[in-house]
């Protein structure tokens, strides 16, 4: 903590962009211009600054300066043709700090160089496209059962619908499908006393999160990891002998304890009880939160635009096979799915910016600017998804102007089981229910945001059964 107050609060180096003829935010004594995000929602903060200062600005997290790049063809060079500058440990991001928190701090997201090539290696394999059918059958089961509890809350209400809070919803179908999907546990959230499953428990307390509750999880000591629950069932409960072949299995096959992994190669194939655990945390984290997220912010846009709601009904209902299902191919086949879960994605992009640290010094293009060793660029992704030059024509935006999941080496390591999750549940229910605003529904939905996350604080809608 000293270490982040020291250099982040107390010295000044507010002439830094100023020298180099960069524009940007005037920063604030004392906190550059981080109080502004306090201030103002991050993600029309952003929006504004690229509007004001274009698609090259820095910017003061404290007393640090911080490139934004948010032009397509440099970000192109910083994520895929130059990335071997830009893969170190995130150690930029103040609650990945290894001194800050030596466990999170070795999560995928947040490392770098040979230590992430290994753990990477061991775990992609958990969203490979030879599991997403099994994942698909887990995805369908727990939507039947998240159908049978909306079914009941019509039933309970007068008329053929009901109004319901559909961040609540979503956040127990996303754990509901990332426990079993990844961590091979059937806890099935929708039976009758799911909330009271130990491991459901334990999740919420994580996550249960206002931003100071998530900061003190984030920086909880080891014991009070343990003592929370997040090592027993993850470690413990979920090796139940049985072979899922999920991130569990993968994992616990490739665990070395603390004291081999020294006599190891950094190269070899093999994964720490600890990185499993900061692991296990990005998974639940991104499995629940995230995913949840971007399926509240598609509902939403669903209920606000009746006419596509229609179209995206008519499409999927035409793609129902004879014995009443639509297979995995033919879903991912269906272009209006497509289209609408892509323009939600956009403009309610959920990863609302992606941050890289220079290993060495490096020259960005033609610009004549020279990011230096150690130094933060970060990439807009929310704002540029909403920067008209970008989205000529909508259908076809510029190439590296559209990045929800990043791209490169670091995409995300979930894209295409999240994609999955989105159309597999917009398909389902779509096809069960209309869903449309009603006099509780937040418009423009009321957002909480973190550094890096933006998700609906609630999302109420009626839902009307289908007859
Ligand atoms: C709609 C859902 C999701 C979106 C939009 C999303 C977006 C992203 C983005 C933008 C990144 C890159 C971050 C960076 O480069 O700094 C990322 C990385 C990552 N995501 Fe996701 N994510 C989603 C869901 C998930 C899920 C469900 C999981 C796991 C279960 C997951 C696991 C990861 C991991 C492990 C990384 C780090 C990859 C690496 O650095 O090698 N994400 N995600």
């Amino acid at each position: 903590m000293r270490d982040i107050i020291d250099d982040r609060y107390f010295t000044r180096n507010f002439d830094y962009w100023s020298k180099r003829g960069i524009s940007g935010p005037k920063p604030i004594v004392g906190f550059g211009n981080t109080l502004h995000r306090f201030l103002k929602q991050t993600t029309s903060l952003e929006i504004e600054w690229i509007h004001k200062y274009g698609p090259i600005y820095g910017y003061f997290e404290g007393n640090r300066p911080v490139l934004t790049v948010a032009d397509p063809e440099l970000i192109r060079n910083i994520l895929i043709t130059d990335i071997d500058v830009f893969n170190a440990a995130k150690e930029s991001n103040p609650l990945f700090r290894s001194k800050a928190h030596p466990i999170l701090s070795q999560n995928l997201a947040a490392m770098g160089g040979r230590g992430w090539r290994r753990v990477h290696g061991v775990v992609s394999p958990t969203f490979s496209p030879s599991r997403m059918q099994v994942i698909y059958a887990h995805m369908n089961r727990s939507l039947d059962n998240m159908a049978k509890e909306l079914n009941s809350r019509v039933s309970a209400s007068a008329g053929n619908c009901t109004q319901v809070e559909m961040v609540l919803m979503y956040d127990r179908l996303a754990m509901d499908i990332i426990t079993i999907s990844a961590f091979g546990l059937d806890v099935n959230v929708w039976a009758p006393d799911g909330h009271r499953n130990e491991f459901v428990r334990n999740v919420n307390v994580v996550f249960a999160a206002n931003w100071l509750r998530m900061l003190g999880s984030v920086l909880l000591p080891r014991w009070l990891l343990v003592a929370i629950g997040l090592k027993h069932p993850v470690l413990e409960t979920a090796n139940d002998g049985r072979n899922y072949n999920d991130f569990m299995d993968i994992v616990l096959r490739h665990k070395l304890n603390e004291t081999n992994a020294e006599s190891k190669s950094s190269d070899a194939n093999y994964i720490t009880e600890n990185e499993i655990l900061a692991n296990s945390w990005v998974f639940f984290n991104s499995g629940c939160k995230i995913v949840s997220s971007a399926l509240s912010f598609a509902t939403y846009e669903l209920a606000r635009n009746q006419r596509i709601q229609q179209t995206l009904y008519e499409e999927i209902a035409a793609a129902v096979a004879p014995d009443g299902h639509i297979g995995m191919d033919a879903l991912n086949k269906l272009p209006f799915l497509e289209a609408v879960v892509s323009e939600s994605l956009r403009l309610h992009t959920v990863s609302i910016r992606i941050r890289r640290m220079a290993d060495r010094d490096y020259r960005l293009g033609d610009t004549g600017i020279t990011i230096e060793k150690g130094h933060t660029v970060d990439i807009p992704v929310h704002a540029m998804h909403h920067y008209e030059p970008y989205y000529p024509n909508y259908q076809h935006p510029k190439p590296y102007a559209y990045i929800p999941f990043s791209e490169g080496n670091r995409v995300c390591l979930a894209k295409r089981y999240s994609l999955l999750e989105i159309k597999t549940t917009l398909a389902k229910l779509v096809r069960r229910y209309r869903f449309y605003t009603t006099d509780n529904t937040d418009i423009p939905v009321c957002l909480v945001s973190s550094l890096f996350h933006h998700s609906p604080q609630r999302m109420v809608l009626g839902v009307e059964k289908r007859v």
